[in-house]
């Protein structure tokens, strides 16, 4: 299909200008002014909108075996969502147990967007353990165009591994230009916190925040960053959540460690006042790490502005509120499933509290959600800016647009929204992938399968 999109306000992470684009099938061909309408190109008039290029969300997890149950979506409602919100490339966490062959970890989880997928995606490849059989199972999937490795420094005896492992990981990282990414907490301190917290009787989702403090997370990317720099590996840290946890990065990007900072759509806008609302509703934000004070906040539009934060990403993880967080940790907060669906909400949040509130600007907002992740993730320039050659993947944005979160109307595959009858400001109107139209005035017209699992290059970082 051929597509010519008018007069758009065109917005990527370094210019504004107005101009007509010109997709002829997978690709960007022409971007001028008054550009001719090719015979039979379908034509989309932009004229009061912002054209960015399709965002990106670079830790989501759509099938994910975890604390004795799955997490809701599939590929087919998951991609639907996410394009819905105007993502048009997603990271999913690839992530095999302790005990998985990684191979068939990897041949599983590409089974599962494979002819379901309506976006484009890619994995970061779980490392739960490390030895020789691991690292040529590793290769191979570098090979397959996955150069990212994703750490738990958390779950113990689940996705855990030990430190000899993680030293030996992240060299054979940095030897294959493979960018290490990481949950950092203490795995063995939260274990402790939380036997403490139970025992004495606390249960409720409100103790989850108390069995993973700050120190906890700051002592987790202090040792990170710290085999990071000892094996000269890139690190990019996961969800990180607070001031005690960011300062460690600065100390490592201080001494000369490649350390990049995830924060998540949830951490922006939730505080951990949320995890102690009644009815055990609270259990609807645990996730991990835990939502922090609002004061940390303000350190991160600030970390945005100033680009020491990254990117902004979501670690989708959708369990029902009803049958799986209430079922299943009604009694006990460490059984709760962790994690906060938002892969449809992502962009709209963050445009409607950073750029419409003044936090951040059109660039910022563009970079930190798609530009970014492509350039550390080695997409860039195929995806992440608009510009001759690159994919299709574009966003029409309608600034006026008010509209209300609710899970009545969301794609998500899950019982609640975390962020229910929230006003928005803005909204993605018309999404495309490679050409072919995802979203229309808001509709979505996407297609299960359209998605490509995408090639990465190693040492793009
Ligand atoms: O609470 C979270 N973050 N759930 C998903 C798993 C993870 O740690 O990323
Ligand atoms: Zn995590
Ligand atoms: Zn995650």
């Amino acid at each position: 299909m051929s597509l010519l999109i008018k007069n758009g306000e065109i917005v990527t992470a370094s210019e504004r200008y107005v101009a007509d684009i010109y997709c002829d099938n997978d690709t960007i061909s022409k971007i001028g002014q008054d550009l001719e309408t090719p015979k039979g190109a379908k034509v989309i008039d932009a004229k009061g909108k912002y054209v960015f290029p399709g965002f990106i969300d670079p830790h989501v997890h759509i099938y994910l075996p975890f604390m004795g149950t799955y997490a809701k979506d599939t590929y087919e409602t998951g991609s639907k969502a996410a394009l819905m919100g105007g993502t048009t490339t997603l990271i999913e966490m690839l992530c095999p147990s302790k005990n998985d062959d990684l191979l068939e970890s990897f041949e599983l989880w590409k089974s599962k967007g494979e002819g379901h997928s309506a976006c484009d995606y890619t994995f970061h490849m779980g490392v739960p353990r490390f030895d020789d059989k691991a690292k040529d199972q590793l290769g191979e999937v570098i090979d397959a165009g996955i150069t990212s490795f994703k750490f738990f420094l958390a779950y113990k005896g689940v996705f855990d591994l030990s430190d000899e492992e993680l030293y030996h990981a992240l060299c054979f990282a940095k030897e294959r230009g493979v960018i290490g990414t990481a949950h950092c907490e203490n795995a063995d301190l939260v274990l402790e916190l939380q036997k403490k917290l139970i025992s004495e009787g606390k249960t409720g989702p409100e103790w989850h925040y108390h069995s993973r403090p700050p120190y906890v997370e700051a002592a987790g990317t202090s040792k990170f960053l710290t085999f990071a720099q000892a094996t000269g590996a890139a690190a990019y840290i996961v969800h990180l959540s607070c001031n005690e946890a960011l300062h460690q990065v600065m100390r490592a990007r201080y001494a000369g460690t490649r350390a990049f900072v995830e924060i998540v759509i949830p951490y922006l806008t939730v505080d951990m006042s949320y995890a102690e609302l009644p009815d055990f509703e609270g259990a609807k934000y645990v996730m991990s790490p835990p939502l922090r004070h609002k004061s940390n906040q303000e350190l991160f539009w600030n970390g945005l502005r100033q680009g020491f934060v990254h990117t902004v990403a979501t670690d989708h993880a959708p369990f029902d509120f009803v049958d799986q967080k209430t079922k299943m940790g009604k009694d006990d907060f460490t059984k709760i499933p962790n994690g906060i669906p938002s892969i449809e909400e992502r962009v709209k949040l963050l445009y409607s509290h950073g750029v419409a509130e003044g936090k951040i600007d059109l660039h910022t907002f563009v970079d930190c959600a798609s530009t970014q992740a492509a350039k550390i993730f080695g997409l860039f320039p195929r995806k992440g800016t608009i510009q001759l050659g690159s994919d299709a993947d574009l966003v029409i944005y309608d600034p006026d647009y008010e509209g209300v979160i609710s899970q009545k109307t969301h794609s998500m595959n899950v019982d609640y929204s975390a962020f229910e009858g929230w006003k928005i400001k803005g909204r993605p109107e018309t999404v495309t992938v490679r050409g072919a139209l995802a979203v229309e005035n808001g509709k979505f017209v996407g297609k299960k399968g359209h998605g490509q699992l995408l090639k990465r290059e190693p040492n793009h970082f």
